[in-house]
């Protein structure tokens, strides 16, 4: 059975955070933040407002875009590092609050991979044929662990969400994928408040978002050159046949390394590190999206998407466009 991606929604909350407000209490700079990541503004939910608010909000939003009969959803997959409770998920609650009558739910954890895995499993549900209609969100209400002391981390976080439909189609527009993971990085990026250590490292167990940046970038470029090039290969394609590349948008120095070491124009490159900041999973679809409503991206397009992060772990396709906004 082949499937298709034909409609989005996104949200982000309403609360703006330049660089400035850093400045306020750290030893730090919009211009630092901007020459060493890219970023100048992200969103902060509001005290009351959880993953699962997020996650409803980015739903209504693609049911408005697209006039999407939600009452077909069969299958909801929730990707997210940030779910307000470890039971029930946040799929089982974006079900209830959105009324889908009789949905399989899911949420799972891999990090700013995790958007592309849910799009790869939920394919993967539709060729073997047992479901037709998969919601997949990716959401993150990363301010909410955030350490406000560590400069090197907490001016990167932003919250957000973005979902996209899975269907059954007569035509295939999600081609080959790969995954990938290197567990022996899991220490220099975690968020745990247990104290058992992870690859035989002591962590801090507090809760926060932790990493060791250097390590994560240096991770990021060499795994996405190989990676994007592998891809392309698999689906028998060449870089020039990708219209546009949407890699997780963790730091534009990143993007721009990946795309130096494989000739790829920046203007092929669509990210939303500039005015989100690192939203993990929701990253990609926000790019998307704004690659759609200032359009640049069109039906028909091909897009390669790439997720990385926490694990550390890997994730991507190649896919034909087929949103449009109408
Ligand atoms: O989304 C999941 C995957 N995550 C990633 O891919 C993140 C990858 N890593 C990064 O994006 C970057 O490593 C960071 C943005 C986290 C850090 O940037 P960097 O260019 O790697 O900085 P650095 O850690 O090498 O630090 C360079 C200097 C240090 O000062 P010294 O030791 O040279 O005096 C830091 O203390 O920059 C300092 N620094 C800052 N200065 C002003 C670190 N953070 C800040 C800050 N403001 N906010």
């Amino acid at each position: 059975m082949n499937a298709t991606i034909s409609s989005i929604g996104i949200y982000h909350p309403q609360k703006e955070i330049k660089n400035s407000y850093f400045e306020e209490f750290l030893d730090t700079s919009d211009q630092w933040i901007r020459e060493r990541t890219g970023i100048e503004n992200r969103y902060y939910a509001s005290e009351n407002e959880y993953t699962t608010d997020l996650c409803v909000k980015a739903v209504e939003a693609l049911a408005k875009n697209h006039n999407t009969n939600l009452q077909e959803i069969d299958f909801i997959i929730v990707a997210t590092s940030t779910p307000e409770q470890t039971l029930p998920s946040v799929a089982s609650q974006v079900q209830t609050r959105m009324n889908i009558p009789h949905a399989g739910c899911i949420d799972i954890s891999a990090a700013c991979g995790g958007f592309v895995y849910g799009i790869i499993l939920a394919k993967g549900l539709i060729a073997s044929r047992t479901h037709r209609k998969i919601l997949v969100i990716g959401a993150e209400t990363l301010s909410k662990v955030t350490d406000f002391t560590d400069r090197s981390s907490c001016i990167l976080f932003g919250d957000g969400a973005g979902a996209v439909i899975v269907e059954a189609s007569t035509e295939n527009h999600l081609f080959k994928v790969i995954t990938d993971t290197h567990g022996s990085y899991g220490k220099d990026l975690y968020l745990s408040n247990k104290n058992i250590p992870i690859n035989g490292m002591p962590i801090i167990p507090d809760n926060k978002i932790r990493q060791n940046g250097r390590v994560v970038f240096k991770w990021a470029v060499s795994t996405l050159t190989k990676k994007i090039e592998e891809l392309v290969s698999k689906n028998d394609m060449t870089l020039d046949d990708i219209n546009f590349f949407i890699p997780h948008s963790a730091n534009i120095r990143i993007l721009e390394a990946v795309c130096k070491e494989l000739n790829i124009p920046m203007e092929k490159c669509l990210e939303s590190i500039r005015n989100y900041g690192n939203t993990s999973e929701a990253s990609i679809p926000l790019a998307w999206y704004d690659g759609i409503i200032s359009g640049k991206v069109k039906p028909k397009d091909k897009l390669l998407l790439i997720g990385f992060g926490g694990g550390l772990t890997c994730a991507g396709i190649c896919l034909q466009n087929n949103i449009e906004m109408k």
